[in-house]
């Protein structure tokens, strides 16, 4: 048994501090239960915790950390910029730098905003969108989240789904009460929504990753693209999690299907809190000082965050990313055929190093087949896993994530703890 001493210890004192004894509901493992682990340290694909245990890491702070922990070059970046001064409230050489190369990566964003996090990021692009439209209604997928900001949070997934929130008390009826809610993957349901309101735009995650991940059916995002277009409202891309993941371009540059505004945040700050927004130039000239929609933030292109976004996507080439599918391939093989072993009924979804592997018989395409698989199963798996020494989001509907740090035998102790864990539980 691994020994859990000090993290019991630190998460009963963190309890008379936090609500839930943290500082984001899911780290909390109500919907794994158990006590959560402190983590001390991380190196490359590895984490320790507080009691010594060493474990894999394949949550990767919720996405941010694809070169994995201290990258030494995100490191002396950091320590570089640190010296030259941590905040300044000014214009620095640094935005102009990690703009240009976020422009380059991802042509749609023509013009950009950094803010302090994917939050900030959607609730300004929304801002701006109404701005922009002069219409207040918008399309929401329903288990997408966006962050928590009031009008994003009806019909949330991540942990809003997984603590079984109706959304949030506190957020009032007026503010959500323009935010329409679809079923991702349901076009028919979207084209309706369109149809019977004035829609500013739609929000979404081209690949949702936080009611698990979950892949676009053929030409889905296509058609959304053409509703819009037909309807005159904009579309935003929330690529938080799979801007520079999936591949440099996002999720638009694989789909080939360009939004009018794109929220940025994880990797693109490189484990420092930073969030972008931007998009066609018209639009974006709707942003303060230039135009009437107000933005702004004392943190805002924080140098530590432009230095550590610069050094992560100096790092991300196309080798990179083929490395990273490589990997992500790897684990779904072996994955596959541990399920096959087992006999344990699961679908395992993958985008490149994006994973969530889902304890339930029928396919998930939504939200509502998404909730359908077996909360209480993939709690065990985590457990197994952990004690194992594999460390997972602690929530189903949650994904997992390969860093370019992880090597091929990471990969293969991932698969045969699952061997294990899977028989175990099965
Ligand atoms: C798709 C998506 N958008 C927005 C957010 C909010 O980002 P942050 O937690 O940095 O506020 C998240 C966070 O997980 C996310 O996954």
């Amino acid at each position: 048994m691994r020994n859990t001493a000090v993290s019991t210890a630190l998460f009963e004192r963190a309890q008379k501090l936090f609500p839930g004894g943290v500082n984001s509901p899911v780290r909390a493992f109500q919907a794994v239960g158990g006590t959560p682990v402190f983590l001390a340290r991380g190196q490359g694909a590895r984490v320790w915790d507080v009691d010594g245990n060493s474990y894999l890491d394949f949550l990767g702070s919720w996405g941010p950390l694809i070169l994995g922990h201290a990258d030494p070059d995100v490191v002396a970046a950091i320590a570089a910029a640190a010296r030259d001064g941590t905040s300044f409230g000014a214009s620095t050489e640094r935005e102009v730098l990690l703009g240009e190369a976020i422009r380059d990566a991802m042509p749609s964003m023509q013009r950009m905003r950094f803010v302090s996090s994917g939050t900030e990021a959607t609730m300004s692009a929304l801002r701006v969108a109404r701005g922009h439209t002069g219409r207040i209604r918008f399309i929401k997928i329903e288990g997408g989240y966006h962050g928590h900001a009031d009008a994003l949070l009806a019909a949330a997934g991540s942990g809003v789904a997984t603590l079984g929130l109706p959304g949030s008390a506190g957020v009032t009826a007026g503010a959500v009460q323009d935010t329409i809610i679809v079923p991702f993957n349901d076009e028919a349901a979207m084209e309706a929504a369109f149809a019977a309101n004035q829609i500013a735009a739609v929000i979404i995650e081209p690949i949702p990753a936080n009611m698990g991940l979950v892949s676009p059916g053929p030409g889905y995002l296509r058609s959304v693209r053409q509703m819009c277009d037909r309807y005159n409202a904009l579309l935003i891309f929330d690529e938080v999690i799979s801007g520079f993941r999936v591949g440099r371009g996002g999720a638009q540059a694989i789909f080939g299907v360009r939004p009018d505004l794109t929220c940025l945040g994880k990797i693109v700050g490189g484990g420092l809190p930073l969030g972008v927004y931007g998009g066609q130039r018209t639009v974006m000239s709707e942003v303060a000082p230039e135009g009437p929609v107000y933005q702004a933030g004392t943190l805002s292109g924080n140098p530590l965050a432009m230095a550590a976004g610069l050094a992560v996507l100096r790092k991300l080439d196309q080798a990179a990313y083929s490395r990273l599918d490589a990997l992500g391939q790897r684990l779904e093989a072996g994955i596959r055929a541990a399920l096959a072993a087992t006999g344990v009924a699961a679908q395992f979804h993958r985008a490149g190093s994006a994973f969530t592997l889902f304890f339930c018989a029928e396919p998930v395409t939504d939200f509502a087949s998404a909730k359908r698989a077996d909360t209480g199963r993939y709690a065990r798996f985590f457990h197994e896993m952990l004690d194992r020494g594999i460390y997972l989001p602690p929530a189903q509907l949650e994904a997992g994530f390969i860093s370019l740090a992880h090597q091929d035998g990471d990969i293969d102790a991932f698969v045969a703890a699952s061997r294990e864990a899977l028989a175990t539980i099965r």
